[in-house]
């Protein structure tokens, strides 16, 4: 059995103080009583230690935004798939355009991190998402078969995966994709995923991209949408939770 639907995980990225962090884990813990879903967070690694532990008895998870493909070594500013679970991290977000776009990972270094990351357990959530350049230039399928063809080995463990659909475009901008244009990415997404993987047919599909509490309940009411992956809107425990309850 697959992760239980809705699938709504929190990307805070380069936000939050230990303080602020723990106050807003806290928060959720406080509402997230008997969550049916799967919640889940992915602070700043200076305080996944301290959002672990400030999680733990409850039922939302703690992941790391990033893992090096390596085990270890002179790898400046960096930390591994074992780092992040010895920190209490039970996922990490691997191949966000943060990364793609601001850092120049490639498909090639984002296979290696997921595989590095399952190694140890800990649950993939690998972004993929077509730049405006690329929609515009009707180039968005391209890029999506490349990215999980490329990213995913053969070898990717299923139950350990979660795709998470971000058009880069659609990224803290506050537009969106159609209704009918998610819904039709991620069928798409949801083929591709099963032609590299066979067993893939139960791996969760997020959309990410200017969600909000909003705009939640109609994108996680579509086929082949379980759940989503929140940027900004998850720095604040009500509207994370609202967003968590719309799917
Ligand atoms: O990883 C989540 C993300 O990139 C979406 O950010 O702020 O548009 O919800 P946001």
């Amino acid at each position: 059995m697959g992760l239980a639907r809705p699938v709504v995980f929190g990307n805070w990225k380069m936000h939050g103080l230990r303080a602020d962090s723990l106050a807003l884990a806290g928060s959720l813990v406080e509402r997230a009583v008997r969550p049916t879903g799967t919640l889940g967070v992915f602070p700043p690694a200076t305080v996944l230690r301290d959002v672990a532990r400030r999680l733990e008895g409850s039922r939302i998870l703690a992941g790391a935004q990033d893992c090096h493909p390596e085990a270890s070594g002179a790898f400046t500013g960096s930390i591994s798939a074992s780092m992040v679970k010895d920190a209490g991290g039970t996922a990490v977000l691997v191949g966000h355009s943060e990364r793609r776009h601001g850092l120049g990972e490639d498909d090639a270094v984002i296979r290696r991190k997921v595989l590095a990351a399952q190694g140890e357990g800990l649950l993939v959530v690998l972004c993929v998402g077509e730049t405006e350049a690329e929609w515009q230039a009707g180039e968005r399928e391209a890029r999506l078969r490349r990215q999980i063809h490329e990213g995913l080995a053969e070898t990717v463990d299923a139950a350990l995966l979660v795709l998470a659909y971000e058009p880069v475009w659609a990224i803290g901008t506050g537009r969106t994709p159609s209704l009918e244009d998610i819904a039709g990415t991620h069928a798409f997404l949801r083929r591709e995923l099963v032609g590299r993987l066979p067993a893939a047919q139960d791996v969760p599909l997020l959309y990410g991209g200017s969600v909000k509490p909003g705009n939640a309940a109609d994108i996680m009411a579509l086929p082949d949408v379980d759940g989503a992956l929140v940027g900004g809107a998850s720095l604040d425990a009500a509207g994370f939770w609202s967003i968590y309850q719309a799917g």
